[in-house]
């Protein structure tokens, strides 16, 4: 069916809401990065073979579903039953036909699969009781996790694309531009720029071309925020790109999205095909004068082209190196043209900014930080997933509300945000609210939503070599204080972690994170030295034990610590093998020996001891 009206639109809208609710009960199975993982194509597969041959399929024609991420994917397969919300977790293929004859035939539930709160050992019936889902407010991410993202007409009958109908046939460009501007709300792939201000200064630039770009390069290590937004609500990313091309004036966008996902660039192709099928993209949309193109271009990968300038240059077919700063890519972007960049995340919040209204956006979250902000909630925490809170959370609502806490009931040591350049916040700041300017002051930074959390046992001189190697790695080389500052901060935290270092090489590493700030010509060189920065700034004892004491308190860094078998050893000779040197010895039921001349402090025997009879010094 093409829509040429927003009356069209209405009506279509009506008559998927009707076929959804013509299914008695849904079967929500999460095919979400973590589930797919974890085996959830077999459980699907499961159902539809068990749904034939019990032939119980009259209960809803469209029973299995399958979504994005649903968020907690830590307790992944996830399999959800609506209307009730029950909430199956880590379900095998084996679980299905119990589903099935017990939950969807006679209306009982599978207890063994239901949520376990660990606090309480209570078993939770409906996730939204579920203490990860219950401070969570999810904008961005509505749709992840109900909706299935290859159908139109699902994300239609949530009221998709009214957005795109009402900006085009009662709203002017500026109207639009206000009412972004009216929700405060900052872009949020990193730098928090005003988005309403952006796509003004890109529409007052004369041109015959605009251009629209939305930012899905994600290169932060263990993020997937926007990954999870194009995966599991691809409809949404291109209405709030819609409304933007329409506000600046733009004919064409693109969508730069890295050939590692390549499950969204399968979503985002399907959703362009079937928004232009019915009239939703490509000429004259909803039967208006306006038309606009939305393009695909694939990255390779590389962190750098996540910046705009490089980024840019990419979707250009050349080598994606950042260009200086005193060009605004606004004004002077893709192709020299005038150029409105948002991240995912962004985008997919715009529907509901036109919808809703400005002001109602701007309630939500901080007076400098409106909104809600998705976050790849990872690390030692319970609780790993995907999640969305109203900015100016505090770190230890996400942590331990959310997230449920520490793995393994150790102490909480530090949280990483900001992702590769962002910095590590300590235990004495958990209750820092979550917003762009407060990580900011604290020496992180929001960047686009990864959050890693860590405990007692990582070193924090470890975590900032390691990210200052993503970093070496990852810098483009075009400048030299990026280029070979931060090779050089690399190799003397390296140093740090040998116990080579002097309290000189210390402050020679504070210089030149000066160096490199003040000379980096891109966001990469110029919050490179943040990994070090912070954790310096918060955990300096940690370097000084490494430097004076030659230790790592942790029992991290390899040259600096010992294994050694203590006398809870019970002989069970499982450590042996894995050692890879022979260093160990020992006779079944007698305590097993190191030599420490052998040893190359792998940690295999340390892994696999299950009797706690290995210490590290
Ligand atoms: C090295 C580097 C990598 C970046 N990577 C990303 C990224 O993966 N995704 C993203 O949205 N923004 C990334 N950014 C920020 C973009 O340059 C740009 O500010 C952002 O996409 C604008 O969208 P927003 O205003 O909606 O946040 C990166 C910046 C730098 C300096
Ligand atoms: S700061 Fe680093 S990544 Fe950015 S342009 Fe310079 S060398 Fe390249
Ligand atoms: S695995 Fe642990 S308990 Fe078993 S022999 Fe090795 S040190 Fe002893
Ligand atoms: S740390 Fe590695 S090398 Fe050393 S004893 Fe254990 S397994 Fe062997
Ligand atoms: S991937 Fe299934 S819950 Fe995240």
């Amino acid at each position: 069916m093409k829509i040429d009206s927003p009356e069209k639109l209405a009506q279509w809208q009506k008559e998927c809401q009707k076929k959804q609710e013509q299914y008695k009960k849904k079967v929500i199975i999460c095919f979400g990065p973590g589930c797919l993982a974890c085996g959830c194509r077999d459980v699907y597969d499961r159902f539809e073979k068990e749904l034939d041959e019990l032939n119980v399929r009259d209960f809803s024609l469209e029973a299995v579903k399958k979504t994005g991420c649903h968020g907690l994917c830590e307790k992944g397969p996830l399999v959800v039953i609506e209307p009730e919300g029950i909430f199956y977790t880590k379900v095998k293929p084996a679980h299905v036909r119990d589903i099935i004859e017990k939950t969807l035939q006679k209306g009982e539930l599978v207890e063994k699969l239901l949520y376990t709160d660990p606090k309480t050992e209570k078993k939770i019936e409906d996730y939204k009781e579920i203490p990860f889902y219950k401070k969570q407010m999810r904008l961005a991410l509505r749709n992840l996790g109900h909706i299935d993202p290859d159908s139109i007409e699902d994300y239609v009958a949530t009221g998709g694309y009214s957005a795109v109908a009402k900006v085009l046939t009662e709203m002017t460009p500026q109207e639009v531009i206000d009412e972004v501007k009216l929700s405060h709300i900052r872009g949020r792939g990193g730098g928090g720029f005003p988005a309403g201000r952006k796509w003004e200064t890109c529409r007052k630039v004369e041109s015959d071309t605009h251009y629209v770009i939305c930012n899905g390069d994600e290169g932060d290590p263990g993020a997937f925020m926007d990954r999870s937004i194009m995966e599991g609500d691809p409809h949404a990313v291109l209405e709030g790109m819609i409304v933007c091309a329409y506000a600046v004036g733009a004919k064409d966008a693109y969508i730069y999205v890295r050939e590692e996902y390549p499950l969204a660039v399968m979503h985002l192709y399907q959703a362009i095909e079937d928004a232009g099928k019915h009239g939703l993209l490509g000429d004259n949309i909803m039967g208006t004068d306006f038309s606009l193109n939305i393009h695909i271009s694939r990255g390779g990968g590389a962190f750098v082209c996540g910046e705009s300038s490089a980024l840019m240059k990419s979707v250009a077919g050349d080598v994606g190196e950042p260009r200086a700063k005193y060009i605004h890519s606004v004004v002077k972007g893709l192709w020299d043209e005038p150029t409105v960049l948002n991240n995912v995340e962004t985008f997919a919040n715009i529907p509901l900014i036109i919808n809703e209204g400005g002001e109602w956006f701007k309630n939500i979250g901080t007076e400098k930080s409106t909104g809600t902000k998705a976050f790849s909630l990872v690390g030692k925490v319970e609780n790993t997933g995907l999640i969305e809170v109203p900015m100016g959370t505090s770190l230890r609502e996400i942590i331990y509300d959310i997230g449920g806490g520490i793995k393994d009931d150790r102490a909480f040591k530090a949280v990483q945000t900001g992702g590769p350049s962002g910095g590590c916040l300590p235990a004495d700041m958990l209750d820092q609210p979550v917003d762009f300017d407060s990580l900011t002051k604290a020496g992180s930074m929001m960047g686009s939503g990864g959050m890693i959390v860590m405990d007692d046992r990582t070193c924090m001189v470890d975590v900032a070599k390691y990210f200052l190697k993503f970093l070496v790695d990852e810098s483009c080389g075009k400048d030299v204080p990026c280029r070979e500052g931060l090779y050089q901060l690399w190799q003397l935290a390296v140093k740090v972690t040998e116990g080579n270092a002097s309290e000189h090489d210390l402050e020679m590493m504070e210089h030149l994170s000066e160096y490199i700030i003040t000379g980096s010509l891109c966001g990469l060189g110029k919050s490179g030295p943040n990994p070090f920065l912070s954790t310096v700034r918060y955990f300096r004892d940690e370097y000084l034990a490494h430097i004076k004491d030659k230790e790592c308190p942790a029992g991290v860094c390899r040259e600096l610590i010992t294994y050694e078998i203590n006398d809870k050893c019970t002989g069970c000779l499982a450590c042996i093998k894995p050692c890879p040197v022979d260093a160990i010895t020992g006779e079944k039921k007698k305590l097993h020996v190191i030599d420490q001349e052998l040893c190359t402090r792998c940690g295999a025997c340390y892994a696999i001891c299950q009797f706690d009879a290995i210490d590290i010094k």
